[in-house]
């Protein structure tokens, strides 16, 4: 696997992103005021990566303690790293389990960005209601929740889906009205309802392969060049030839039903 060193010349990996995945730090500072309002007393991050998210919103709630869960043992460490330097590391955890059948809950508000898969059984086919059941099941009746789930914008056409991914299908994912439906059904009432811009988008996408381009240019002879650069190169095609505007993220702050 390659690794980010950036004490070597190995390729970098995510270095330069805020957050993993679309979303501008003015989205980020009102979801989280929204959030903080209702003084959580716990938050659990589901597939929390690095937990900036996490850590921003201990920071608007004092009286908060939170726990991240993740699969990535390196993201775990930065985000514990990010904890000590913000003096939050007595308040926050990062633990590194899967979030399938998790028993970390209930508490009053959960974060779920980007990684609804991790409550989804793997060798199934994604499904977001199965997601969004387990998340009413962690969350206490009038907790919040603040989803960022796939949606299609638009149908995507023939040679947009197969510009995305192997197997990529329009089953993959539902309509915007069809997603908040589901949160309905699945016992929430959707309080906020928001979707990444273009300008987040490209932001996130541009700074996800942003430093690994730069050292592609810089390192055009390294033993890891070629796999990396296919690597990027596909990422990049995937975006631009297939998901680009076709594929959206809703952000829904989603309040448990008594
Ligand atoms: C797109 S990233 C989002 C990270 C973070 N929520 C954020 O917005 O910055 C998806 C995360 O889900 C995590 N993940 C995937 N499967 C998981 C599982 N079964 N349990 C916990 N985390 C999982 C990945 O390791 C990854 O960090």
């Amino acid at each position: 696997m390659i690794t980010s060193d950036s004490s070597s010349d190995l390729p970098p990996r995510l270095g330069s992103l805020v957050f993993h995945g679309p979303l501008s730090e003015a989205r980020a500072t009102r979801m989280i005021e929204r959030l903080a309002a209702t003084a959580p007393a716990d938050v659990l991050d589901i597939g929390c990566g690095w937990g900036e998210l996490l850590l921003r919103v201990l920071e608007a709630a004092p009286d908060a303690k939170g726990a991240g869960i993740d699969i990535n043992a390196e993201d775990l460490a930065r985000g514990r790293a990010l904890a000590e330097e913000r003096g939050l590391a007595d308040r926050v955890t990062f633990v590194e389990e899967s979030a399938l059948g998790t028993d970390r809950g209930p508490v009053d508000a959960i974060l779920c960005l980007g990684s609804s898969q991790a409550l989804c059984d793997p060798d199934l086919p994604h499904d977001p209601a199965v997601a969004l059941r387990e998340l009413r099941r962690l969350v206490r009746p009038g907790g919040r929740v603040v989803l960022g789930e796939g949606f299609w914008e638009r149908t995507p056409t023939e040679t947009e889906l197969a510009g995305m991914w192997p197997g990529a299908h329009t089953g993959e994912h539902h309509s915007l009205g069809a997603l908040v439906d589901l949160a309905i059904e699945a016992g929430f009432r959707p309080a906020w309802i928001e979707t990444a811009s273009t300008d987040e988008w490209e932001e996130f996408e541009s700074g996800y392969r942003y430093d690994t381009e730069v050292w592609l240019a810089a390192h055009p002879d390294h033993p890891l060049a070629d796999e990396t650069r296919e690597r990027v190169d596909r990422q990049r095609s995937s975006w631009l030839n297939g998901y680009r505007r076709a594929l959206g993220i809703a952000y829904l702050t989603l309040v448990a039903v008594a």
